[in-house]
């Protein structure tokens, strides 16, 4: 039998939440995953970032941002004065897609409800969406990152704030630099203190 795990589940609306994907079979990704990745952090935390999926480390470990890219994620919540445990992190596709290729349409509409449903049971006042999936899917629109990143937006009443993904600011890290802007703008609506 699957156990179902509590981790990310730190008030009763996230377990209602993780109660209801139970040991889910609602899209294909459940064949071949080792764990379902829920989330990770404060159940009430004033920031969540949202990924894409999980990967190996993910898949292996239950828990969201724990490998290269998470480690990446880890330093940018610190350098923003946070600590981890502060924020709530979660991702689109809560299994891990083979190969880490991308989630398909199919994957991310069966899933998504979850994700919204966890987003409305911690109200924070701003999301990250870090990269194109959680851009593309909170936002229900498919303009491109580097044109949506850094320019608050809305989702369901909340602000939200596009930027690169991790994983691609470690391909890319001339790009680092914008995200940081992007994450400074984040710091001054929580009253954050913003270097320089
Ligand atoms: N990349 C993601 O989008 N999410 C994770 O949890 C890990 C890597």
């Amino acid at each position: 039998a699957y156990a179902l795990s509590d981790k990310g589940c730190g008030s009763d609306a996230l377990l209602g939440v993780r109660g209801e994907i139970g040991a889910c079979t609602r899209c294909k990704l459940a064949r071949g995953r080792t764990n379902l990745v829920f989330g990770v952090g404060n159940p009430r935390a004033s920031l969540v970032f949202v990924g894409e999926g999980p990967g190996e480390d993910e898949d292996l470990s239950g828990e969201p941002f724990v490998g290269k890219a998470g480690q990446l994620l880890t330093k940018m919540i610190e350098a923003m004065g946070f600590r981890r445990e502060d924020v709530y992190i979660a991702n689109v596709v809560k299994c891990r897609p083979p190969g880490n290729r991308n989630p398909e349409p199919d994957e991310i509409d069966a899933c998504e409800p979850f994700l919204r449903a966890q987003l409305a049971a911690i109200d924070p006042r701003v999301i990250v969406a870090l990269g194109k999936f959680a851009a593309h899917t909170l936002l229900r629109e498919t303009t491109p990152i580097s044109k949506l990143r850094g320019r608050w937006r809305e989702y369901a009443g909340v602000k939200l704030m596009p930027t690169f993904h991790p994983a691609y600011l470690l391909r890319s890290p001339e790009e680092k630099k914008k995200a940081w802007e992007d994450l400074q703008l984040v710091m001054k609506e929580l009253g954050k203190p913003v270097p320089g």
